[in-house]
């Protein structure tokens, strides 16, 4: 008889915090053993109103003891004024919803290969879109990518913000192009307006479908509702998830009138997207977002971290709003010292890198708690 290995009930995926936790609220989480944590990761960039808030709590338990699931074999008025919310807040035309980031990617992505009868993608070095096979197709992470290298669709991967590269690529059978408008898990890379506009005008010429993948810059996290304002570029697709719901899984696939006109019924469908639960935390998330100022929360935070890292350990503050990366030779150091000071911060895939991705609502006493630790560190002598 061949013995069977013992495995985890719960597969391991990511490596989890030293400790489990047990409630949140606001900017801060709780272990089991009733420590507070500051939360400057944000439950992996999905935390936008920051954790429990009431207003969310309360539209989903009022959905709950509603109507908790019926699919879009029935219209729903939470589903329609989701729809009429989110497109106001993205000034996006429509809405697909679906469940979480890869989906609402793969959609977009398969969008872009359906409309335009093309047969390639393109994408940007560094770029993370999600673990579906078109999602990957388009995501620069070789051990997630490798193997499944014959199954995936032919992308063009170009340099982030390179205008040389731009306007030389040949788009003549790209189908669409996807970026992050701020790069995250590659180390929070910036692109300029100028190039943002260039590749607007590249795809127009082109034919090519613009597609933001705004899972982390949506949502108010810059300081504006999606990276589409911010940078003043309108794309032709646009996807969101991580904050959209404050942690209720959802995804929405946005788009122009002049895609979602040419779409039939039947395109695009999926059973558990624009659930009620879902659709309730979305309006309400929205609402918050809104009413408590939070985008302005959100740039007023970003200021003050870059004007009072000055002198730290901290060489560089990149990204905007609350997608931030502090640049400092002693990133492991510097998590380690802000984990034992019970602050919780994000790697990146650029060892020089920590990201920053709390609740918009992110306080001023979680701020001095961050610079007062970052003051305080002292990096080994070598
Ligand atoms: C920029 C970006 N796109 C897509 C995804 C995939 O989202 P999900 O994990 O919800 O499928 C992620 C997840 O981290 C992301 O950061």
């Amino acid at each position: 008889m061949v013995a069977t290995q013992s495995v985890p009930a719960l597969l391991p995926t990511y490596a989890p915090y030293p400790f489990p936790l047990l409630r949140g609220e606001g900017d801060r989480v709780f272990d089991d053993r009733g420590q507070a944590w500051w939360d400057f990761y944000g439950g992996h960039c999905v935390c936008a109103t920051g954790h429990s808030h009431p207003t969310i709590v309360k539209a989903v338990s009022a959905q709950a003891a509603t109507l908790l699931f019926y699919s879009a074999a029935a219209a729903l008025p939470v589903r329609d004024q989701a729809a009429a919310a989110i497109t106001a807040f993205s000034s996006m035309d429509s809405v697909f919803f679906c469940n979480s980031g890869a989906e609402a990617n793969e959609n977009a992505l398969k969008l872009a290969l359906l409309l335009t009868g093309r047969k390639h993608l393109a994408a940007f070095q560094g770029g993370w879109h999600g673990r579906t096979l078109l999602a990957l197709s388009v995501t620069d992470d070789p051990k997630i990518t490798e193997p499944f290298a014959d199954q995936l669709v032919p992308a063009l991967r170009l340099p982030f913000g390179d205008l040389a590269a731009l306007e030389s690529a040949d788009f003549s059978d790209v189908a669409g192009v996807i970026l992050e408008p701020i790069q995250s898990m590659a180390g929070i890379k910036t692109a300029s307006r100028e190039w943002f506009q260039a590749l607007r005008a590249k795809c127009d010429a082109t034919g090519a479908l613009l597609i933001f993948d705004e899972i982390q810059t949506g949502m108010g996290r810059l300081g504006t509702p999606f990276a589409a304002q911010f940078y003043g570029v309108r794309p032709d697709l646009m996807t969101s998830a991580k904050g959209l719901a404050s942690g209720v899984p959802m995804g929405a696939l946005l788009m122009t009138a002049a895609v979602a006109s040419k779409l039939k019924g039947g395109d695009l469908g999926s059973t558990f997207g624009g659930g009620p639960l879902a659709c309730a935390a979305l309006l309400a998330t929205v609402d918050v977002i809104q009413t408590e100022g939070l985008m302005a929360n959100a740039t007023a935070a970003c200021a003050r971290l870059r004007q009072e890292l000055v002198g730290s350990v901290v060489t560089e503050v990149l990204g905007e709003g609350l997608l931030l990366g502090l640049r400092t030779p002693h990133t492991a150091a510097l998590k380690k010292h802000l984990l034992a000071r019970n602050i919780l911060v994000g790697g990146s895939g650029d060892p020089t890198v920590l990201r920053l991705m709390p609740p918009l609502n992110v306080s001023g006493g979680a701020l001095i708690a961050l610079l007062t630790a970052i003051h305080a560190f002292q990096p080994e002598q070598p």
